[in-house]
């Protein structure tokens, strides 16, 4: 856990004289770890909310968002003590009172303990939720890896169905179809049973490294004493040699999960969705059962997954709710981003400025702050040379707006009631009357307004 330090207030202990020269303030920058969002970025996010949303309404989803601060425990009970989020990457601060909170690292705890705490039980099942939302981890920064990023997640409870299952890993796929991704990825699936199979494994594991543990890393030594499935996981090439000794899981499953497993990739079979099996496949959070899935790089593999996701049919129980089955998983916004932009997608973008008006003198300027506002009410995106730069400024700024209609109100036109009409792409101008001129120049741009109703 990492406690985020104190504020503490700046104040100078020496006696030293003061020096009374201003000393220009020194630049602040964002956290190691934290970015900005920027405006060419929220093309591409708004392209994949776009995709989220669409996908979730056609298969009933709705929306939820949680708070992005909870009880520590909703996350340590949930995730595991053991596990790498709960054990070194949570931003856990102390409140006044001495209570212990959390910045969400993850979507689906927080989800569970709404569903529990909103009483969603007594709502017709299965509940089905998705949320796109900031979520912290104190990782160690680099390529796809932020402390803070943005999941979509989809969560549905209260009903258990190998269908679910295969649904679940058919819209991921799906979404990754819609943005353009999809054959950039491998979805890897396999089976951890029930967390009573599991446990039986976990002892056999136990049992198998109890007299090679000095031969494994030091990782997977503290693995073996907490959560030895997660030495499955090791990237170490020692281990991996003991691993493949070692006895395999799916021999540990009991006929219900094996038959459930099968059933699901059945499914995916019959979907056309293309998965690897892969017997190694863990996950990094404790809380998963049966089903888990990710969604690698085909050429990173596990490194940088995309998303992933499974299971957790007992974690309602953990969270104090009654038994409740859910399955669920995540992406990575940055992640399918680099992605996109990788693979030379350009998201579509409403952005585009159509008409800019540049005006002079007094008139000048009540006149194009009108055409302006019309323009806009209109459905148009115009914008205007509203500060006291010359007319050449002005055409600069329109060309650099990217505009493609510049409107010309110079003092000799304002006083003729015309305006100039002077097209950025061709470079033609010509004159035209101010009456109407906003039905003209419509015209003239012969494109569809943008118009937002709170309907749509
Ligand atoms: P997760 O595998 O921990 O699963 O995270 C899902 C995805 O979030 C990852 O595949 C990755 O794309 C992205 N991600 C995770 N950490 C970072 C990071 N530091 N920087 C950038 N992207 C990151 C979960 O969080 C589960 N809650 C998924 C789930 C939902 N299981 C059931 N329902």
């Amino acid at each position: 856990m990492i406690e985020i330090e104190k504020a503490t207030t700046e104040k100078s202990t020496t006696e030293e004289p003061i020096d009374i020269k201003p000393k220009k303030p020194s630049k602040i920058q964002t956290l190691r770890g934290f970015q900005d969002l920027l405006p060419d970025f929220q093309d591409y996010y708004t392209m994949i909310k776009k995709a989220v949303r669409h996908r979730g309404r056609q298969s009933g989803f709705k929306r939820i968002t949680t708070p992005i601060m909870e009880e520590t425990a909703v996350f340590s009970r949930s995730l595991g003590e053991s596990s790498d989020v709960v054990s070194k990457e949570m931003f856990t601060m102390t409140s006044r009172s001495g209570k212990l909170m959390t910045l969400k690292p993850e979507a689906t705890a927080g989800i569970v303990r709404a569903y529990i705490e909103h009483g969603m039980h007594t709502l017709p099942q299965p509940v089905q939720l998705y949320s796109i939302e900031p979520q912290f981890r104190y990782d160690r920064p680099q390529k796809g890896r932020f402390r803070q990023f943005h999941q979509v997640d989809f969560e549905v409870l209260g009903m258990k169905d190998p269908s679910i299952d295969a649904q679940m890993i058919h819209m991921a796929y799906k979404i990754l179809e819609d943005l353009q991704i999809s054959d950039r990825v491998d979805i890897q699936i396999n089976s951890l049973g029930s967390a009573e199979n599991r446990e039986e494994y976990m002892e056999a594991l136990r049992d198998f490294f109890f007299d090679k543990k000095q031969h494994l890393s030091e990782d997977s030594q503290a693995r073996l004493e907490i959560n030895p499935l997660r030495i499955l996981d090791s990237k170490d090439e020692d281990d991996q040699i003991l691993v493949s000794m070692a006895p395999k899981l799916k021999d540990f499953l009991s006929p219900e999960s094996k038959a459930f497993y099968e059933t699901v990739k059945d499914y995916l079979r019959e979907l056309n969705i293309p998965f690897y099996e892969n017997e190694g496949l863990v996950r990094g959070l404790d809380y998963y059962c049966d089903t888990v899935f990710e969604i690698w790089d085909k050429s990173q593999g596990a490194q940088n997954a995309i998303g992933g996701g499974g299971r957790y049919d007992g974690l309602a129980e953990l969270l104090g709710g009654v038994p409740t089955p859910g399955v669920g998983f995540a992406m990575g916004v940055e992640r399918i981003v680099g992605h996109m932009k990788d693979s030379g997608i350009k998201p579509a973008s409403k952005d585009n400025v159509q008409f800019f008006v540049a005006q002079l003198g007094e008139e000048g300027k009540k006149k194009a702050l009108k055409i302006t506002t019309n323009l806009r009410d209109l459905g148009f995106h115009a914008l205007g040379g509203m500060g006291k730069s010359s007319m050449k400024a002005q055409l600069k700024m329109a060309d650099k707006s990217g505009a493609r209609w510049a409107i010309i109100l110079g003092e000799i036109e304002v006083r003729e009631n015309k305006a100039i009409l002077r097209d950025m792409k061709l470079g033609k101008q010509e004159i035209i009357p101010l009456e109407n001129i906003e039905q003209t120049v419509i015209e003239r741009l012969g494109e569809k307004p943008d118009i937002y109703t709170l309907g749509d």
